[in-house]
């Protein structure tokens, strides 16, 4: 017999069953097939935000027939866990938040060019400079995440490395604030990540850009690099184990394949699964010297494909749910052939963001109006048909960001 169930009653031994339903529509529903391993499984994917799953009662080692007082779940207290977080509202509207981020990140950058320069110079590293940094991008966060992650992907600097160290702190920090990190965690997993990539500092740049497939020696190379960053950092007095963790671990995966060390599953530290997440995702839809950025969208997809294998079960999948399928700046065609750009995300509903409405069918300006996706009566229900390329059309996300409510 097949039965949904609460996410905090899934016992070990319970089989699972992948019910074909489309996650990007239910994506509270834990679907992958298989036995839960353990108690420790079940936390974790509540943890990730799960609520509920299918599970067959004729599978698996679960003993579903003993008397009802002796079951396991007996021990689990109802409602306590896998409640709903509630539709993510922002402190601070878009149009006010994203002239405070734009200051904060560009006075991040200035410092990221400053590091990277020291480093590659006289292997110095200004750490504590970096703490004030982080709490301004974490205040930002705070007050509303989606104005700081736009401003990842319209700055379109060819400065990759320099970007890229911001990026993925930006993106790490507002990832933890959603996961429930407290602000300690935040600013220690802010400052890993704002180092994670210091040591790319000491590749030659010649690596560092190559275009084409890297030989296996400097393929080596390259892959000292979160060795050096580990080295660079561990020479400051007092600096938290878990920042080099962050650090030395974030090209490790979740099935051994990774480096340096090929550690595995949980011996990875957290601040390493969150960044490597991060930096996968900011990779992947960058412009570099040899390939123009991807589309959001398309990067999701794939990182939704490295589930379970680089990235740990519910890691992948909790990120899309964070950023949305659109992620806030994308332009995209609704389902009666206007366009608009996404202003907000809605981690409850992947599929429906906020979108400021500004072109007709054929991209000719329109009466600008804000929407939300997720909160349209039924009979004005739109949706979201296909994401465009924003460069392509001649349209500047950043402009319409300001004039969004
Ligand atoms: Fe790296």
């Amino acid at each position: 017999m097949i039965k949904k169930l609460p996410a905090a009653a899934l016992r070990p031994g319970m089989h699972v069953v992948d019910t074909g339903l489309d996650w990007t529509e239910h994506p509270y529903l834990y679907a992958e097939e298989g036995e839960i391993a353990s108690d420790a499984q079940t936390k974790g994917l509540i943890a990730d935000g799960y609520e509920a799953a299918f599970v067959d009662t004729d599978r698996g080692s679960y003993a579903w027939n003993l008397p009802k007082g002796l079951r396991p779940e007996q021990q689990v207290r109802d409602g306590v866990i896998g409640e709903k977080t509630g539709r993510h509202k922002p402190e601070i509207p878009m149009a006010v938040e994203i002239h405070r981020a734009k200051a904060v990140y560009d006075e991040s950058l200035a410092f990221a060019k400053d590091f990277m320069t020291s480093a590659a110079k006289d292997g110095k590293v200004d750490y504590e400079a970096a703490a004030g940094l982080v709490e301004e991008m974490l205040d930002s966060v705070t007050r509303n995440y989606d104005a700081l992650i736009s401003l990842t992907k319209l700055k379109t600097f060819d400065e990759y490395t320099f970007t890229h160290c911001i990026n993925v702190s930006v993106l790490s920090t507002a990832f933890g604030n959603y996961l429930g990190l407290s602000h300690e965690d935040l600013r220690d997993l802010g400052a890993a990540a704002l180092f994670h990539d210091v040591g790319k500092s000491l590749v030659p740049p010649d690596i560092l850009n190559k275009p084409g497939k890297l030989t296996d020696q400097e393929f080596l190379i390259m892959q000292k690099h979160p060795e050096r960053s580990y080295r660079l950092l561990r020479e400051k007095k007092g600096i938290p184990k878990r920042i080099l963790r962050g650090i030395v671990e974030h090209h490790e995966k979740f099935n051994g394949a990774g480096y340096p060390r090929h550690l595995a599953g949980e011996d990875i530290h957290l601040f390493a699964r969150i960044i490597s997440v991060a930096d996968v995702y900011d990779a992947l839809t960058s412009r570099r010297v040899y390939k123009p950025p991807m589309m959001p969208s398309k990067a999701l997809t794939i990182l939704y494909g490295m589930r379970g294998k680089d990235f740990h079960p519910g890691k992948a999948e909790t990120f899309i749910k964070f950023l949305g399928i659109y992620p806030v700046g994308s332009l995209v065609r609704l389902s009666n052939n206007e366009h608009g750009i996404v202003t907000g995300s809605n981690p409850d509903a992947p599929l429906k963001p906020s979108v400021l409405v500004a072109f007709d069918a054929n991209m000719k300006a329109i009466p600008k109006r804000q929407i939300d996706l997720a909160e349209l009566p039924a009979k004005e229900s739109l949706e979201i048909s296909e994401c465009l390329d924003h460069a392509q059309f001649g349209v500047d996300p950043g402009v319409y960001l300001q004039l969004a409510q």
